[in-house]
């Protein structure tokens, strides 16, 4: 008879009998699935984990801080920050193509992965968060010939390492289960779909760091509004996304010049096909309000209001 339970002390004791004295090596995005691998091997084999975040400044605003708080603090576990912020932005300067972009950072993650885990002693596991269903998906072209869905984590096949794959018989429901009764927070269990190049493509064409920090703070403000209207739930995915739009606009008795916002929120089962979310009015008011009062240099917000197809849920 299965239980979360039963599973949990089963995969415990198969972790522990295959580590044995040596040490695990996880990489944690800060997802659904690196988060619960992290955390269920960690109450395998303890400091025999060590994580890896490696940050690239493509990420969502707090969520660098969020994820140190939580594995750190909260759960107690060894947790290495890379900050690799220089060397993406470089990497990405002068780039507008998104396959490019999506490319460039697939690749850097795996070279900062390379050189940093190459640093640490002994490591002779590798722990991934591969889910059933990403077995399944790996057999066939879905999708990926659209745009190639360089997740972030990603990590190259002549690898030294021997992996541990404790998920790999789990649909995404029961990792979500499997994430509570470990005692993971909500807000990791049910976080909404990231993409791993991150910001880099909702800041559309060449990624500055202008225009990540307008999105980043443009992305916080629909963030707290969907929470503050309750719709965390209903909402399958939403964010900002930066074109390379400026428009005229008047603030106060002066002309304006500056960016426009996009809003993107979508409701789907898998991210295959989606519809835009009927998000009422004034909910979008106030998102339209205070991004343009609070988020310097945006003087216009547009509602996505497009299903897939036509359009994708990104904008690139
Ligand atoms: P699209 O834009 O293709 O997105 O309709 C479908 C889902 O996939 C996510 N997405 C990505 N995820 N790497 C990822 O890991 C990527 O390059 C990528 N591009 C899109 C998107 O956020 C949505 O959930």
């Amino acid at each position: 008879d299965w239980s979360m339970a039963n599973f949990i002390d089963m995969e415990i004791a198969k972790i522990r009998e295959q580590v044995g004295d040596k040490q695990v090596l996880c990489a944690l995005s800060g997802g659904v699935d690196s988060s619960v691998v992290a955390v269920l091997i960690h109450k395998a084999i303890g400091d025999q984990l060590t994580c890896m975040f490696v940050d690239h400044n493509l990420n969502r605003k707090g969520e660098v801080e969020q994820v140190m708080k939580t594995f750190t603090e909260d759960f107690d576990m060894k947790v290495i920050k890379i900050d690799a912020r220089e060397r993406f932005m470089n990497k990405l300067k002068g780039v507008s193509d998104p396959e490019q972009k999506r490319k460039i950072i697939g690749n850097e993650f795996i070279y900062v992965f390379d050189e940093e885990s190459a640093k640490l002693e002994d490591m002779d596991f590798l722990a991934q968060g591969t889910l059933y269903t990403d077995i399944i998906e790996s057999g066939t072209a879905t999708a990926q010939t659209i745009k190639s869905h360089h997740n972030v984590g990603g990590l190259p096949e002549d690898m030294k390492f021997q992996l541990i794959e404790p998920l790999n018989t789990l649909f995404k429901d029961e990792v979500r289960a499997l994430g509570l009764e470990l005692g993971l927070p909500e807000a990791v269990v049910w976080r909404q779909p990231f993409p791993g190049p991150g910001l880099g493509i909702r800041v559309l064409g060449e990624v500055t760091e202008e225009k990540l920090e307008i999105v980043r703070e443009a992305d916080y403000i629909l963030r707290e509004e969907i929470k503050n209207a309750g719709l965390e739930r209903d909402i399958w995915q939403y964010f900002a996304v930066l074109p390379d739009i400026r428009s005229v606009g008047v603030m106060g008795d002066g002309r304006t010049y500056d960016y426009a916002i996009g809003i993107r929120g979508v409701t789907s089962i898998d991210g295959m096909t989606s519809d835009w979310a009927r998000i009422p009015y004034d909910v979008l008011e106030k998102i339209s309000v205070r991004i343009v009062n609070e988020v310097t240099g945006v003087n216009r917000v547009l509602y996505d209001i497009t299903s897939k197809p036509p359009a994708t849920i990104e904008w690139e």
